[in-house]
């Protein structure tokens, strides 16, 4: 007992995180804190042609955050970055075959994180003039 309802899912990318760590040179970059539990999000991105092609994150939060960035991160790798900008917490939560009720607030973390990684690298792009 005590397991408030993770899928086997959520626990093998608990267990085995993918795509952790920073990218020194990220095409874009996002951080996102939590207002429910004030636990923080780091995502980078390296984008060739609007594609991502390298992803990595850091967190500080729990095991569902972790688990759901992991997911996130296999999501949008290879993915155009329109198409990856509207990746949703519940898509993720569904890829995970679900999430405790009680932690879809830590599932909005990654998702978040990744739009704001793009949103700097459209900006980035702009600024640059192409
Ligand atoms: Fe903070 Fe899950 S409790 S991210």
């Amino acid at each position: 007992m005590g397991n408030i309802g993770y899928s086997k899912k959520v626990m093998e990318h608990f267990i085995n995180p993918r795509n952790v760590g920073e990218i020194d040179d990220a095409d874009g970059y996002g951080k996102v804190g939590n207002p429910v539990c004030g636990d923080v999000m780091e995502m980078f991105i390296k984008v060739e042609k609007d594609i991502i092609i390298d992803i990595k994150f850091k967190t500080f939060g729990c095991g569902s955050a972790i688990a759901t960035s992991s997911m996130v991160t296999e999501m949008a790798k290879g993915m155009h970055i329109d198409k990856a900008i509207k990746i949703s917490r519940d898509a993720v939560a569904n890829e995970l075959d679900g999430l405790p009720p009680q932690k879809m607030h830590c599932s909005n973390l990654a998702a978040d994180a990744l739009k704001e990684a793009i949103k700097d690298y459209k900006s980035k792009k702009k600024k640059e003039g192409g």
